[in-house]
């Protein structure tokens, strides 16, 4: 593909904005840039949806009107963008006047095929989520999302025949792998399919709600807000005629969270269909922010503003911990403690410091100078066949949008040459003269690793990127990063050139230490008989990542687990849950003991066991100081 088209959702401006909605921005931030980096054209679009009862009803608390309310709120999306570096294209608002007319056009086609009925309705309505329930989807009687009872309402209204759509739908999402990803969200609209569609309504009476734009057939309409809402996509790249939509719209992939791939997997793509329009690429669904092990909310206190976290640690280091904490596809967890963390091991410690390190050897021992590399020596000392690995695996990580997996491979080319000069001792080699040429090659080669590295990780930490090249006095590319491309030949910081005392890329967080709790005694449990090494090695040991849990009915102590091994999944039943909720152990890294034999527990079928330290009546999972790749080996 030469041209690719990113979308976040369009937000809802009843609020202003959190933790998650700076997620998806940044996550397709990432792509694009990245994909930048790939040559490819890109066009990145994010924006607000502004019609609907939600944002009357917070306009009516705040005493204003709905459309003041949503250019205040709308402003606060906008001006959140470049201080998180996110760099979009086009902010678009379903109050812009063009999107109201492609609202219309689209309307009228899908009225004039036949595809639009009128009739009457009786249902259970929730007005908090703004549409109908079925009896089924309530969880004892009461919306799932909000709690209360949705009343009965009986309308006339105007439906769309998605039910006409169902088995085509089907059909695509099959034949096209990729269409919705991760695996998980397309297997959940596929089970979801299982059963008949209902038919959408799509209008609301006026006599209930005038915030909308007009049906260009009933003046007595308004649209649904999400038949109004994900045409913003297509509004976007100057649907019908412009060019932007000819060459960008078959290469659609739209980021969403779990909450909504129903309206995206399902609405949109028989809406495009029923249209005669061709279908959007794909979908990235990603999982929720927890903050504090809680869903976000109002009520809790723990809505958490994305301005305060990047004002607090930086813009580059909220962004890295972002895409390296999360597994696309799964939930995360949000905590002060999580972020300090990840800043200190990862980008002080790891990446600032070998920065650092690598630099003030050079003021060190050779003034700043770059010695260049010598052809006889760099056989023995080189690192290029170990950029060359990390680009491979980071590039096709990203490319995939496996953001956390990605950072890991650029990782663990930042370890190697930590590892490197342990290994080479430059400080030793300084010490005889005769070792000069030998330092002057490893610093080089590090010099080399360090450029592979700022060019590689300009997607996510773009600033430190720029920063980073600057140091390693490399003029920027004219397009203000190096391509793939660019990156790959080795040997390119000229020989001879002086390079400054380097900065400081992160300074240290302090970690706000709990008070140390009394010691408690001693535990000395007694030991079990003495094994060899050859008893301990029929032991199977693996590193695995939980996909999701859940508990087992009549079992307050177990939950059942699926463990990601690599080449296969276990299911595991797992005796923690008296400490754990499954919310919290989904995304966890676990030490499997693999070849257990296969037992039934609770009549679940348990094909391993995961490793736990006990605390009084609590268990604490054990795992990994860092990311293990899924089936490896615990040794
Ligand atoms: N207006 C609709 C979308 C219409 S798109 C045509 C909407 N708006 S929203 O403001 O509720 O945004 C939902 C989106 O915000 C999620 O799909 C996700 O992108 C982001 N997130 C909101 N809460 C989130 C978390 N707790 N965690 C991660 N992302 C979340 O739905």
């Amino acid at each position: 593909m030469t041209h690719q088209f990113y979308t976040t959702p369009i937000y809802y401006v009843n609020a202003k904005p959190h933790l998650g909605h700076a997620y998806t921005s940044i996550a397709a931030d990432v792509s694009t840039r990245f994909k930048k980096m790939e040559g490819i054209d890109t066009f990145f679009l994010t924006g607000t949806d502004e019609h609907g009862d939600k944002i009357v009803q917070a306009a009516e608390k705040e005493k204003t009107s709905p459309k003041a309310y949503a250019d205040k709120i709308s402003r606060l999306f906008q001006d959140l963008l470049p201080l998180l570096q996110v760099e979009n294209n086009r902010f678009i608002r379903t109050t812009d006047p063009d999107h109201i007319e492609v609202v219309k056009t689209i309307l009228t086609k899908i009225h004039d095929s036949g595809d639009i009925y009128f009739s009457s309705y009786e249902g259970l309505y929730c007005f908090g989520c703004e549409r109908f329930y079925q009896e089924r989807e309530l969880v004892e009687g009461k919306c799932p999302d909000h709690g209360v009872a949705p009343e009965t309402i009986k309308e006339s209204n105007y439906f769309f025949k998605m039910s006409k759509y169902q088995e085509w739908l089907i059909d695509h999402i099959k034949s096209n792998p990729d269409f919705i990803q991760p695996e998980q969200y397309k297997n959940e609209i596929l089970s979801f399919l299982k059963e008949p569609l209902e038919d959408l309504c799509i209008s609301r009476p006026k006599t209930r709600l005038t915030w909308g734009i007009t049906l260009p057939f009933d003046e007595n309409y308004v649209t649904y807000v999400w038949f109004d809402a994900l045409v913003n996509y297509v509004t976007a790249l100057g649907y019908p005629d412009g060019d932007r939509y000819k060459t960008f719209w078959p290469t659609t992939r739209h980021f969403v969270a779990k909450d909504i791939i129903k309206p995206h997997g399902i609405y949109w793509p028989i809406m495009l269909k029923a249209a005669g329009m061709p279908i959007y690429n794909g979908l990235n669904v990603h999982g929720f922010w927890n903050v504090q092990g809680s869903k976000m909310s109002k009520s809790i206190g723990n809505v958490t503003d994305p301005v305060a976290v990047a004002g607090e640690y930086g813009v580059d280091a909220f962004r890295y911990f972002l895409m390296r904490e999360m597994v696309f596809g799964l939930d995360a967890n949000f905590t002060e403690d999580a972020i300090a963390s990840r800043i200190n091991s990862d980008l002080a410690n790891d990446l600032g410091n070998l920065f650092s390190r690598v630099l003030s050897m050079n003021h060190r021992y050779f003034k700043g100078r770059v010695m260049g590399s010598d052809p006889n020596l760099s056989a023995r000392y080189s690192l290029e066949e170990d950029a060359a690995k990390a680009i491979a695996g980071y590039a096709q990580a990203m490319a995939s949008y496996k953001f956390h997996q990605g950072l890991i491979a650029v990782w663990e080319f930042i370890s190697t040459m930590n590892k490197y000069i342990d290994t080479n001792e430059p400080w030793t080699l300084a010490k005889d003269e005769k070792n000069k040429p030998a330092l002057g090659e490893v610093l080089y080669q590090l010099l080399e690793g360090l450029r592979t590295v700022a060019g590689l990780v300009f997607p996510v930490i773009p600033e430190t990127s720029r920063k980073m090249t600057t140091a390693l006095g490399l003029a920027l590319p004219e397009a203000g990063f190096a391509s793939l491309e660019q990156i790959r030949p080795w040997n390119q910081i000229p020989a001879g050139i002086t390079l400054e005392k380097p900065d400081i890329l992160f300074p240290r967080i302090e970690v706000k230490k709990e008070k140390p709790k009394p010691k408690a005694k001693p535990f000395k449990p007694a030991l079990k008989e003495e094994i060899t090494i050859d008893d301990f090695s029929k032991i199977d040991l693996r590193a695995g990542v939980v996909l999701s849990a859940e508990k087992i009915e009549n079992s307050n102590k177990l939950l059942k687990l699926q463990v990601d091994l690599g080449a296969e999944t276990r299911q595991i039943v797992a005796g923690i849950g008296k400490s754990y909720t499954p919310d919290q152990v989904v995304g966890k890294e676990v030490i499997v003991v693999a070849n257990l034999k296969e037992a039934k527990l609770m009549g679940e079928v348990s094909q391993g066991m995961i490793l736990a330290a006990s605390k009084k009546k609590n268990l604490i999972l054990s795992g990994f100081d860092s990311t293990p790749l899924p089936g490896n080996p615990v040794k």
